[in-house]
């Protein structure tokens, strides 16, 4: 089996199976919004939808970036973009350095834009192989799924513990400020987030928006820190030593937030709607999640749905509670920052 495809499954199986966490949170326990017990507004006239790079949404939740390269994940991916259609919200799809080394892998990103015509849709590549990457390229990758927004990953940590792991970034930032023209570019973490400094150098690079993706959900140190288990006892090691390295979400966000104006996305570790709400309360002008979708995809396009319809229902609740009509109203919610994350700042 082609060994990108290979590891692409193991990660699912694994990620399936185990569920593997950050043993850290995303700090965004420490924020609580302020009661209002005087709303005076109706449950039923709260407006959920918005409008993020010239695309209008539903409600504040993407799917993030998650699969692509092998016969499951064209299953999964079939299953979160019929959601994503249905419910008129966006979605990515995993790195597309696979179909780039095997056409034969392409269907599985493919069927994202056979399944959504509409639906907002994010391409994905690796910053480490962006580096080496011609212009011609990256096109074929986005037309693939005619995407509305190429999404890089800055995932050093990832790499680092990855058997066959890329560890050399020189030159990313630079790759990014020539290809920011050719399409809306958004930058995100994996799951250690991104601090105010590097928000700034990308935000100088011309990207359209950042996507945080922080600590407190899916860690990848962990995820590679299992594969490594029993072949390669170093990588296991040092997985295990850094499970838990990272800015956490609510930190990266609000960090992130004041250092720049571009968009921002919130994501890592994001699990309901009351967090989605708490991060729109700090600024954050779209949400993302990614392994409770993973799981819900593994069964059926309907558990997609329903789990995205809940936390919208949830986020809808919160939004009431604080006395929010619309996204623009809840991103003026008041609250207060308690424990740690106030440390962090
Ligand atoms: C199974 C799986 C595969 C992923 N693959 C990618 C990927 O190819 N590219 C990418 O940018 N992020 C990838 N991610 C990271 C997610 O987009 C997200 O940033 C991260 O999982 C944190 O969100 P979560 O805590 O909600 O899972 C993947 C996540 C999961 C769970």
């Amino acid at each position: 089996m082609n060994e990108i495809r290979k590891r692409k499954e193991e990660d699912i199986e694994l990620i399936l199976k185990e569920g593997v966490q950050s043993r850290a949170t995303t700090l965004l326990e420490c924020v609580k919004l302020i009661h209002n017990a005087l709303p005076e507004l109706s449950f039923d006239e709260i407006d959920l939808s918005t409008e993020f790079l010239g695309h209008k949404f539903s409600f504040p939740i993407l799917i993030d970036s998650m699969v692509g390269g092998s016969p499951k994940a064209k299953e999964l991916n079939r299953n979160l973009a019929l959601a994503a259609e249905e419910l008129g919200i966006g979605m990515g799809v995993g790195s597309q350095r696979a179909a780039l080394e095997d056409e034969g892998l392409a269907e599985s990103y493919k069927v994202v834009r056979e399944v959504a015509p509409n639906a907002f849709v994010m391409a994905n590549i690796g910053a480490a192989q962006l580096k080496s990457m011609k212009k011609r390229e990256l096109k074929k990758l986005i037309d693939m799924v005619k995407a509305d927004a190429l999404a890089i990953h800055l995932n050093p940590l990832q790499e680092l513990i990855q058997p066959e792991g890329e560890t050399d970034f020189r030159g990313v930032l630079e790759k990014i400020d020539e290809i920011s023209d050719l399409v809306p570019v958004i930058v995100k973490e994996v799951g250690a987030g991104i601090s105010r400094e590097v928000a700034i150098k990308l935000e100088l690079a011309g990207v359209s928006a950042i996507n945080v993706a922080g600590l407190g959900g899916t860690s990848w140190a962990g995820v590679e820190s299992l594969r490594a288990r029993g072949i390669d006892e170093r990588k296991e090691m040092l997985g295990e030593l850094l499970w838990d390295w990272g800015i956490p979400t609510a930190a990266s966000l609000i960090e992130v937030r004041n250092a720049v104006k571009i968009p921002v996305i919130a994501s890592g570790g994001l699990r309901n709607g009351l967090e989605v709400a708490k991060c729109i309360a700090l600024g954050a002008d779209m949400t993302g999640m990614a392994d409770p979708l993973l799981k819900a995809a593994s069964k059926s396009k309907e558990e997609v749905v329903k789990f995205l319809k809940d936390r919208a229902l949830e986020l809808k609740a919160v939004m009431f509670l604080v006395g929010a009509k619309n996204v623009e109203e809840l991103k003026g919610a008041r609250y207060v920052i308690t424990g740690e994350l106030a440390e962090w700042l």
